[in-house]
């Protein structure tokens, strides 16, 4: 008798040209398994297209597999993402559970917040469905999965920036209605939507890092200047790839200013305080902290605790520090950051508790 255990997954997942590891079996109406693919074996696009065009909406694999399985979503995100035989639903399911594993792991291990709860995995996941759908409508899919393809961890870090964003903005409203004035007053669902655009534009920031090579990206060592100048290239890049989609203006503002430091020293236009729209001043935030709780090449992660000290200028508590004992790339981080909004996230992250 065969007693395996088998485990529905989505025929999105099934790309050309690919080499999962795993079998694939389709179910019979009978409720049997029958192999659909061996391992190994390339899946030709005429497979394909008999597969999805008979509305098959589900494939299933040996759940012994399901290790297997989550490697090859995660080396092939960007190609699912750009695999025309998956609906946008189909792609967004499988994107929300890769990144709602991704913000899982990083919460549980380098940045030591406790366990994730069921309910706030199911609320990532809706929140990170939520984004890719609109990216999908927003036809900025491609760039999406252009970067992903390019960079798997630019992708983690946005991801995670994403959920920070998301998280924060859902408890400031006054910093909401700065984003978009009227805010108050929209209906449940128009403040949704402006909630999942920001979204939208945490998990793009960092898009025109498709055209910083992988060298410069993660260079285990301080970048030549040349190279510093390719990677300051990236919002200008991001905003290029997205100019001709249907993401708002201030999105693709967002995006673009999200390395202008709010005493002016940033890049790519020097702009200063106010200048910066908020959603930009808000991701610089959340982007530097990401950055600095997760393992970067030339450094191990920092806990959010000594995170927020170097954001604020104070690495050691309130002793008055020598800025040369800090990482050169850390130094003077303060007069980056609007204070007023650093100050609202740091109380936000007092109340990140994962495991209620
Ligand atoms: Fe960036």
């Amino acid at each position: 008798m065969n007693d395996r255990k088998y485990m529905a997954v989505s025929p999105g997942a099934v790309i050309p040209e690919a080499l999962p590891e795993f079998r694939i079996y389709i179910r019979s109406s009978e409720g049997r398994y029958i192999l659909w693919a061996l391992e190994g074996n390339k899946v030709g696009t005429d497979q394909l297209a008999k597969l999805t065009e008979g509305g098959l909406s589900e494939v299933f694999i040996d759940i012994q597999d399901q290790f297997k399985y989550e490697q090859y979503l995660e080396t092939n995100l960007g190609s699912i993402l750009d695999n025309r035989w998956a609906s946008n639903d189909q792609k967004a399911t499988i994107f929300s559970n890769v990144s709602t594993n991704v913000v899982k792991n990083a919460f549980e291990t380098s940045m030591g917040l406790g366990v994730m709860s069921a309910d706030v995995m199911q609320r990532t996941q809706a929140m990170v469905k939520n984004a890719l759908l609109f990216i999908s409508e927003s036809k900025s899919l491609q760039a999406l999965a252009k970067m992903i393809g390019h960079d798997y961890e630019t992708y983690e870090h946005a991801t995670k920036v994403l959920w920070f964003t998301v998280s924060f903005l859902n408890s400031s409203k006054d910093i909401l209605e700065k984003i978009q004035p009227g805010y108050q007053d929209l209906d449940v669902e128009q403040k949704k939507e402006v909630v999942r655009l920001c979204g939208v534009g945490a998990i793009l920031h960092d898009i025109g890092k498709a055209f910083v090579s992988k060298e410069i990206l993660h260079k285990d060592g301080p970048l030549a200047d040349i190279e510093w100048e390719v990677m300051k290239r990236h919002p200008l890049s991001g905003l290029a790839m997205l100019l001709d989609t249907d993401l708002p203006l201030f999105v693709k503002k967002g995006i673009l200013h999200h390395h202008e430091d709010f005493n002016g020293g940033g890049y790519p236009m020097g702009l200063e305080g106010l200048n910066i729209c908020i959603l930009a001043r808000v991701l610089r935030i959340i982007d530097t902290f990401d950055a600095m709780t997760s393992r970067r090449p030339y450094k191990d992660p920092e806990t959010p605790a000594k995170t927020v000290r170097i954001m604020c200028g104070k690495p050691d508590g309130s002793k008055v520090t020598d800025d040369s004992e800090q990482d050169p790339r850390d130094q003077g981080m303060r007069p980056c950051f609007d204070e007023d909004l650093l100050r609202q996230f740091i109380l936000f992250l007092g109340n990140v508790k994962l495991d209620r």
